[in-house]
């Protein structure tokens, strides 16, 4: 009787404490972060307004795909004062990434966090922590980044068992103790200098430079000074470990242990001398094996990558001038401006206004970096055009701009980074080789979102406002595959050079005269772009060759002598029954390139005409491909 009372009190209490867990959605994540914000002063306004939706206005909150969980929390330098109280982030247990980097929080660090059984990364550093490193951890923990705090204590022991660490950065706090032997196949990265760590550096630590180790004056051995063969006069403290310990410390007698040290030194010397012997010999056969073959062993792909020469966009940036990074409205980024001069980057291309770069921030934050060359506009203009270029981005046919930097050595634009590739990508790319057919479906819908974005430029940014550089590299492509236009809105601020090669093929006449863009002259370059499309030839053939025409003039010629088939694409010979589309894309392409501005349709037209082709189209044409791209657009929403 009794027995069965209690079982069912157990009973009842499990269900009681497990149900939260197991309800734990959104509105947990949710009520976790208002507690931590309610509790937590912070100087900049996160806007996290209860009513407002969590995953897509809340400052620094990414969710899952689905939105019902919170996966990232990312609140670099705002601010943050104080301690983490209990039961807030603590009870984030969907989270992947926390990042409260450059803060001022203090306190102890509550192993609630640490431990939260998806962490995958943790962003601590440059706050003001203290009190020692709790020993529990996610094992799931791939980078620890508690550097430059005020932690004391000894390096845990558990570290260890994080098979999935591939950073340990713990410089620049008070650690003391000697550092544990961890040995971790996946650790790319490890800093433990500036910190009061005695003993020597473990065997498996040793492959690690001299920098990862610096700053501890009480550490020895490889990588560091060799360690003294003589040791420390012994200390009143038990904890302080040998400088070699090799052989585990134990609770002995003093003169005992002066024998365990005879022994230790004499064993540790002679093991420190295989070794170093066995790595001479090593290196000679490694240096041999890859001087032989030209096959160097060991090398990933991830260790092939962080080999690669890092590129470098900042160099411009004056140290007081950072954290200048200007951000528009509805930007859910969350990096300053020193995170993107730290993240690894590459080029992506060298364009007319500069040179783009795609800069990988901490995890998961994938951007755009476009390093503008030659901006000749003053602080002032510049602002004011970024201030029209940010408003007029909100469009999901035009590529947004995020943010802004501005110095005199230096002007950055932040894009979002858009991997599925550009227009000039799917219908000049790998020609000839096995490529999949570009088909003329997905023409017509990119071909379609790219003139509604340009139409939305042109009617939000007003009437002197034009995109000024549209060409089929400038054209990406969305989530739901329509067009998505880029870079526009730069051209008054570039000193846009005389040279032909600028834009060639897509300027319209009166551009190549006056130099000055206006929403006719737009509408030209996008009536090339449809060219392109049905043509699938560039625009201007690569000088040099003698075929040097323009698209508008060459296809008007075929036109005029009746061989309108001629001038397809011949990727779109083996689609039935589109000829008529064909045709009519053709004639508002055509209209578009009319040489007086004034011939030429508006944006707002040329878009009623391109949707007038596709309703024509879903009327007569129920061929199977239309079936295809109206399943898929139920599916993605
Ligand atoms: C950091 O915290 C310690 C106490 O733990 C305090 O003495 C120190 O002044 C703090 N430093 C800063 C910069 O706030
Ligand atoms: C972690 O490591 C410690 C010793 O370093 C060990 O006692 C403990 O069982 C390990 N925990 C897990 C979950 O592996
Ligand atoms: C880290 O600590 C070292 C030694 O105290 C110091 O020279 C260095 O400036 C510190 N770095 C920072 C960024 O505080
Ligand atoms: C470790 O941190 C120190 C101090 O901030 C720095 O000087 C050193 O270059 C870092 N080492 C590595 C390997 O990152």
């Amino acid at each position: 009787m009794r027995f069965c009372s209690t079982a069912a009190f157990t009973f009842l209490f499990i269900i009681i404490n497990l149900l939260p867990l197991a309800i734990s959605d959104l509105n947990s994540d949710k009520q976790a972060l208002l507690n931590f914000a309610a509790a937590v002063p912070h100087r900049r306004n996160l806007s996290w307004s209860p009513t407002a939706a969590v995953c897509s206005s809340w400052v620094g909150i990414t969710c899952s795909p689905d939105g019902t969980r919170v996966t990232a929390l990312r609140l670099p330098g705002v601010g943050l004062v104080g301690h983490i109280p209990p039961g807030t982030l603590g009870k984030l247990d969907a989270l992947r990434i926390l990042s409260l980097r450059s803060n001022l929080l203090s306190g102890n660090l509550s192993s609630e966090i640490t431990s939260l059984p998806s962490l995958h990364n943790l962003y601590l550093q440059h706050n003001n922590f203290s009190g020692e490193i709790p020993t529990s951890f996610s094992l799931q923990l791939n980078v620890l980044d508690l550097s430059f705090n005020s932690f004391s204590g000894k390096i845990p022991q558990t570290i260890q068992n994080l098979t999935q660490l591939t950073g340990l950065n713990l410089q620049n706090n008070t650690l003391s103790g000697s550092i544990p032997e961890i040995d971790l196949p996946r650790l790319k990265h490890l800093n433990l200098s500036y910190n009061h760590l005695n003993g020597s550096v473990p065997s498996s630590l040793q492959t690690f430079p001299n920098s990862s180790f610096v700053g501890n004056s009480l550490l020895c051995g490889s990588p560091l000074k060799a360690c003294p063969f003589i040791l420390p006069p012994p200390s009143p403290s038990p904890d302080l470990s040998p400088p070699l310990p090799l052989v585990p410390s134990n609770k002995s007698s003093k003169k005992k242990l002066s024998m365990r040290a005879i022994i230790a030194i004499a064993v540790g010397g002679f093991v420190l001398l295989s070794l170093s012997a066995l790595i001479i010999v090593l290196c000679c056969l490694k240096k041999k094996r890859s001087e032989g073959t030209g096959v160097s062993k060991g090398k990933g792909l991830s260790g092939g990558r962080s080999e690669k020469p890092k590129e470098e966009f900042g160099s411009g940036v004056q140290e007081p001038e950072k954290n200048k990074l200007v951000f528009f409205e509805g930007c859910s980024y969350n990096f300053d401006l020193e995170d993107l001069l730290r993240a690894s980057a590459e080029v992506l291309g060298k364009g007319s206004y500069g040179t783009a770069y795609k800069a990988v921030l901490e995890e998961a934050t994938t951007v755009v970096v476009k390093r503008l060359k030659e901006v000749v506009v003053g602080k002032r203009d510049f602002e004011q055009q970024m201030e029209v270029v940010g408003r007029v981005g909100q469009h999901p046919n035009v590529l947004p701009l995020r943010a802004y930097y501005y110095s005199k050595d230096e002007k950055l634009l932040v894009y979002d980074y858009v991997p599925s590739g550009s227009l000039s990508t799917l219908l000049h790319g790998n020609r000839g080789g096995g490529r999949t057919p570009f088909d003329w479906d997905a023409r017509i819908k990119i071909s379609l979102g790219t003139a509604r974005g340009i139409a939305h430029i042109h009617s939000m940014g007003g009437p002197k406002f034009t995109h000024g550089n549209i060409k089929s590299s400038n054209v990406l492509l969305n989530q739901d595959h329509e067009g998505c236009i880029s870079d526009f809105g730069l051209t008054p601020l570039m000193n846009v050079p005389a040279t032909p090669s600028r834009g060639a093929g897509y300027r319209a006449p009166e551009v190549i005269e006056t130099r000055k863009h206006t929403h006719k002259s737009d509408v030209y370059s996008f009536g090339v772009l449809l060219l392109e499309m049905l043509t699938g030839k560039a625009p201007l053939q690569s000088p040099g060759r003698d075929d040097l025409v323009d698209l508008p003039r060459w296809v008007q010629s075929v036109v005029r002598e009746e061989w309108t088939a001629e001038v397809f694409d011949v990727e779109l010979m083996r689609y039935q029954n589109i000829e008529e589309e064909m045709v009519q894309m053709l004639q508002i392409a055509m209209a578009c390139v009319a040489k007086v501005p004034d011939l030429r349709p508006n944006m707002g037209e040329v878009v009623r005409m391109i949707e007038e082709i596709r309703q024509s189209d879903s009327e007569n044409r129920p061929s199977s491909e239309e079936n295809k791209s109206k399943d898929s657009n139920v599916q993605t929403p």
